[in-house]
């Protein structure tokens, strides 16, 4: 039997608006190496701050797109680093635009990886803690299993892209899982 294999579109999102983050960095290694058929459109999380007084139907455009490619997309990869042991502002803030309004979160049993990056050697785990509580109530399908969790990332990127090889390993194992899960309850699945 010939099987046709579904493409799907992935949106990555860097917990951080850094020029040379490294969490952008992460989620450029993994856009170099992505499995046949697998897109993944890197966002910036330049929005405006969460003010429940905008939350209308006429949301910044900024939000509007912003919700609109998350819902059009087939999973989304959160690339974070942590800020004093949390999630950075600027994710939480994008997360809380993308959960509204309320009942209507583009979030809602969206497959996401969650993936913390640091400099230290705690690789940021207490964000990740975070970010997984945070996603459980938007309500997301969090990936289970071992948890991403880069350290040291500083010696692993090279110009701007992660390129340590086994920590692109440990994240593309975790991103397959993502892919097979996403296309097994994709409609569009063709046997
Ligand atoms: C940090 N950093 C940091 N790192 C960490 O492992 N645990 C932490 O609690 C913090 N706290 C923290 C607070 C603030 C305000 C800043 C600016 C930084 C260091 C952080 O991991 C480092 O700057 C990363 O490089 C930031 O991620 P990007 O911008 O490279 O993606």
């Amino acid at each position: 039997m010939h099987e046709t294999l579904v493409p799907v579109n992935l949106v990555g999102l860097p917990g951080s608006l850094r020029k040379a983050s490294f969490s952008r960095a992460t989620l450029i290694g993994l856009h170099d190496n992505l499995p046949e058929k697998v897109r993944l459109e890197i966002c910036d999380l330049q929005l405006p701050l969460y003010n429940e007084d905008d939350d209308r139907s006429d949301a910044p455009t900024q939000v509007r797109r912003f919700r609109d490619a998350i819902a059009s997309s087939d999973g989304v990869v959160i690339v974070t680093p942590e800020y004093n042991h949390g999630v950075p502002g600027v994710l939480k803030n994008a997360l809380d635009w993308a959960s509204r309004p309320f009942g209507k979160s583009v979030l809602t049993n969206k497959p996401v990886l969650g993936i913390s990056v640091s400099p230290a050697f705690t690789g940021g785990v207490r964000a990740h803690a975070q970010l997984n509580e945070t996603l459980l109530s938007i309500p997301a399908h969090v990936m289970g299993g071992p948890q991403v969790v880069i350290g040291s990332i500083r010696e692993k990127i090279e110009d701007g892209v992660l390129v340590d090889q086994a920590s692109l390993s440990f994240a593309l194992t975790a991103l397959r899982r993502m892919i097979t899960f996403s296309r097994l309850s994709s409609p569009r699945l063709i046997a």
